[in-house]
Parts: structure tokens; C-alpha cells; sequence
């Protein structure tokens, strides 16, 4: 039903003229003279119920016509239905059709798609009630990530998409060049390049956002980044869009008490802002979602290092396809098993080795650990990833060293340590994760509009 409609409602208005406009879902012909049609305009959850009349000009050449997809206004009297499901419904005194669809081809028909198949119609399966449902709940989480950041002051920062930085190191960035690589023999000699240099997609804005934390306190990136990462999981996007807020003057704990209140936050102006939506997902995608993420509200998060996690998971009698010993990096199944199975809530992971994190991390006093945090949820795993920064100046310059990295690459970043250095720290959450999470969709790319994966960029 449209959203302007739910509020003329609860202003009681009825038997009120109005226009509606919107996309047939479905057309039932009624023996007693009239058709029921079934139209949503994507502004809610809910359908609008329409009674179009056999007197209409256009009953028999247009409205008998209609087939799902159809485009269509529709003017009449708003009034209360005498039965059934729908509390209003719309009565037609004029029909105008924008547009017809092909009853034979339109793939949006009653029988249910897989959302697999979906993915392939990815231009039309915003107009599905789950992608309708995902899209609404992405804004809602976007628009309550603001709020949030703002009512905390933090600065909205803008970082570059495209940069000469990898800022985790991984080796997993999309290169950007307007050189005509398959024409050239041999090392490329990038100083002809439009960049004068080798330059990518960005992975994270962090060594951007960094730099403005150190200026203006506290700051927070919400863009998109991209990962040439061979994954093909159900948790792997190559272009997916993360937040990354980051603030001056705090160590680790600050940050994993902002990242406890930040989830908590999302949660709740989700299930206070979007009722119909996750009702749909507790009734068709995730049996008990609201539950579980109502519960998550007052919920302690659990928070445990490294070390004890490892310890926790080596004497737990389970088994894992990946064998667990200290130094390896934690395995999906060893999040689940943490968050599922031994905690049952989401749990904090602190303080892993420094081998397994990127070089900007804090190291610790035994000087094999750094001071990372994962936040780690139930059903998911990772959704947050975050440290406190190395701000002493000798300390990060070993680090880059030893990790086999140039030191002129960062001379920027090494010049923040160097006038006026202060401990900062911050993290990143993955945006589709986090829907993901909240409403129990099983693969990540059913969550984003357009998703990029290897072998995916179509539409
Ligand atoms: O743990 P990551 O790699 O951390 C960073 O990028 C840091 N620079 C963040 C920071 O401290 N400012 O990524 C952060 C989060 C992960 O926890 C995960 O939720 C998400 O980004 N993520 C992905 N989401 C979808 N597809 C992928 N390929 C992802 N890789 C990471
Ligand atoms: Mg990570």
C-alpha cells in the first residue's frame, strides 16, 4: 500500500478522492462485473487492493488486459473494505495505463524465482517484494548510520575512490589505467600513465580518514570499495561499501565501545523504522530474526583476545575443516563456532597476530600482537574489522619495513607520526554484511542492487 496512503488513513480521511500510481502485481477477474487489482509503488511493503469496475471506458479493451508488470494511475474513492486481508481499498472511477507487459515474457510471474535466477534479471528484481524489502531496510540503515555519526559529532568525510595506496596489503586492488596494457611488451613503465603512476580502486578510505581524524577529531567515510579477491563465498562482494568511522585521542576499547553502540543503534532504528519489511523476512527468510536481533539490543557483547579464542577453540572437541593453532587466521567456521556455539552472542575478538593484520596496527609490548579488533556476529561472522593505528613514528617504519613495503610510499602517512602524533583508532563495518545479518539473507550478493563478483558485472 503506498506510503501517502498510511497516512491518510491514520488521519482517518476516508471515502477521500485520490490518484495512486504504481506496478500490477496481480489481476483477479470477479464473476460479479468487476477486477481486483493488486498494485504496488515499492514505497512500502504493502500492495494496494483496487476495485476496477466493468464500467470503466477501458474495462474491456485495457483492464482485461492487464497483466502483471503493467504500469499504471488510478483515480477513485479510497474506502474501507467490507472483509478479507486488505482494511482499504481503492475504488476506480478512471484507469490510465503507462505502459503494458507482456503476459508470455515477463519473467516476474506468480511462481516463486530463485534468487539465483533472480541475479540474472537484475534489472527487474528491485520490483520482487524481497528486493523491494532489502532495498528499504539498506536505506534505513544508511540513513540511521548518519544520524548516528552526526548526533556523535563526527565529521562526514569523503575519501578518494580511486588512490596509489593498498591499504591492507593484500595485493587485491583493481587497477585503474588509461594505458593500453595488451600493446605493451614488458614492465609497464607507469610514469606514462595518466596517474604518472601505478594507481587502483580503493580498498578501504582509512589512511585517508586517518589523516582528517588527525586534524578534525573525529571522522567517518561511507563509500563504496572494491577487492579483486578471488572469493566465492556467500560473504564476498568485489565491490561492496563499508563505513569507516575513525577518531583522534582513543585506544582500542573506545573503539569497540562505539562499534558495541553503533550495531546496537542500526539494530533498533531498524526494527522501530522498518516493521512490515522485517516481518517479511522473519516470515519467509530467517524464521525468528526479529527475535534474535531484538535480543541483540541488550545483549553484553562478549570480548575475548586473540589468544583465548584459539585456546577456546583448540580444547572444544569440534571439528573443523580448517585445524585450529595460534597464528592461523580464524576460519569462518571458527567465528561461527565462537559467536554460535560457545557465546551465543556476538563477540569481540581482540589483539591477533601481527602476521595475519595489515601494517598499520598497533603493536603490542610482546611484540607479536597487534591491537586489532574483529567484531565477530552469530550466522555471519565478521561484520566489523578494526585497530588502534600505530602513532609512534619508529615503530610503524619498522613495521612497514619488515613487511617488505617502501617507505617513500607513505611519507604522508609517516608525516601524521611525526608532527603532532596522537593514539587514534577506528574501524570498518561492512555495509551488505550488516544486511546481511539483519535480515537473514544467505548470500551477499542478494542483498546489494547491482553486485559485482568475479565474472559479474553485467547491468
Ligand atoms: O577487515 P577489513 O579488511 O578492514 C579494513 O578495511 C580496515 N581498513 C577498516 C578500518 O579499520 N577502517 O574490512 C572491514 C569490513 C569487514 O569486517 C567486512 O565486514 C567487510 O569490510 N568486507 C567485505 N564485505 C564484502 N565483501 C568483501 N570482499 C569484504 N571484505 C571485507
Ligand atoms: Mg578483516
Amino acid at each position: 500500500m503506498h506510503k501517502l496512503i498510511k497516512e491518510i488513513i491514520k488521519s482517518s480521511e476516508l471515502e477521500n478522492q485520490l490518484t495512486a500510481k504504481g506496478w500490477l502485481r496481480t489481476r483477479r477477474d470477479s464473476k460479479g462485473g468487476f477486477s481486483f487489482l493488486e498494485l504496488n509503488d515499492g514505497s512500502c511493503f504493502e500492495s494496494l487492493q483496487v476495485i476496477a469496475p466493468d464500467s470503466l471506458e477501458n474495462y474491456q479493451t485495457e483492464i482485461l488486459n492487464l497483466h502483471p508488470g503493467s504500469s499504471l494511475a488510478v483515480s477513485g474513492q479510497l474506502k474501507k473494505s467490507p472483509g478479507g486481508e486488505q482494511s482499504i481499498e481503492l475504488h476506480a472511477e478512471k484507469i490510465e495505463v503507462y505502459g503494458f507487459s507482456d503476459i508470455a515474457e515477463y519473467p516476474l510471474q506468480k511462481k516463486r524465482i530463485s534468487f539465483e535466477k533472480l541475479r540474472e534479471l537484475a534489472h527487474l528484481r528491485a520490483r520482487t517484494n524481497t528486493f523491494g524489502a532489502v532495498t528499504r531496510v539498506r536505506n534505513c540503515l544508511s540513513a540511521a548510520t548518519h544520524r548516528f555519526f552526526q548526533e556523535r559529532s563526527f565529521y562526514y568525510l569523503n575519501t578518494p575512490i580511486i588512490t596509489a595506496n593498498d591499504c591492507e596489503g593484500a595485493g587485491e586492488m583493481f587497477q585503474v589505467s588509461t594505458l593500453d596494457l595488451s600493446k605493451i611488451k614488458g614492465d609497464v613503465d607507469y610514469s606514462h600513465d595518466f596517474f604518472k603512476r601505478r594507481a587502483g580502486l580503493t580498498v578501504s578510505g582509512q589512511l585517508s580518514a586517518e589523516t582528517y581524524a588527525c586534524a578534525l577529531g573525529r571522522v567517518y567515510t561511507f563509500g563504496p570499495t572494491f577487492r579483486a579477491e578471488n572469493s566465492h563465498t556467500s560473504r564476498h562482494l568485489s565491490e561492496f561499501w563499508m563505513i569507516e568511522p575513525e577518531m583522534a585521542f582513543a585506544d582500542l576499547d573506545d573503539d569497540a565501545q562505539l562499534a558495541t553502540e553503533y550495531l546496537k543503534y542500526l539494530i533498533t532504528a531498524l526494527l522501530n523504522e522498518c516493521p512490515k519489511d522485517m516481518e517479511f523476512f522473519d516470515n519467509r527468510i530467517k524464521k525468528g530474526i526479529i527475535g534474535e536481533l531484538s535480543k541483540l539490543v541488550d545483549a553484553d557483547f562478549q570480548k575475548i583476545t586473540y589468544t583465548e579464542a584459539v585456546d577456546i577453540l583448540e580444547k572444544s572437541n569440534e571439528k573443523f575443516e580448517f585445524d585450529v593453532s595460534w597464528g592461523i587466521d580464524l576460519q569462518s567456521e571458527h567465528e561461527r563456532y565462537l559467536t554460535e556455539k560457545k557465546f551465543n552472542t556476538p563477540v569481540i575478538v581482540t589483539d591477533y597476530p601481527k602476521e595475519i593484520k595489515a601494517f598499520y596496527m598497533r603493536m603490542n609490548d610482546d611484540n607479536k600482537t597487534v591491537r586489532a579488533m574483529d567484531v565477530l556476529c552469530p550466522g555471519i561472522g565478521e561484520i566489523i574489522g578494526g585497530s588502534q593505528r600505530e602513532e609512534r613514528l619508529d615503530k610503524l617504519e619498522e613495521r612497514i619495513l619488515s613487511m617488505g613495503m617502501d617507505l617513500a610510499d607513505y611519507w604522508w602517512y609517516l608525516d601524521l607520526r611525526k608532527y603532532g602524533t596522537v593514539p587514534h583508532a577506528g574501524f570498518g563495518l561492512g555495509f551488505e554484511r550488516m544486511v546481511q545479518f539483519c535480515t537473514g539473507m544467505e548470500n551477499i550478493r542478494d542483498v546489494i542492487p547491482f553486485p559485482r563478483t568475479p565474472g559479474h558485472a553485467e547491468f
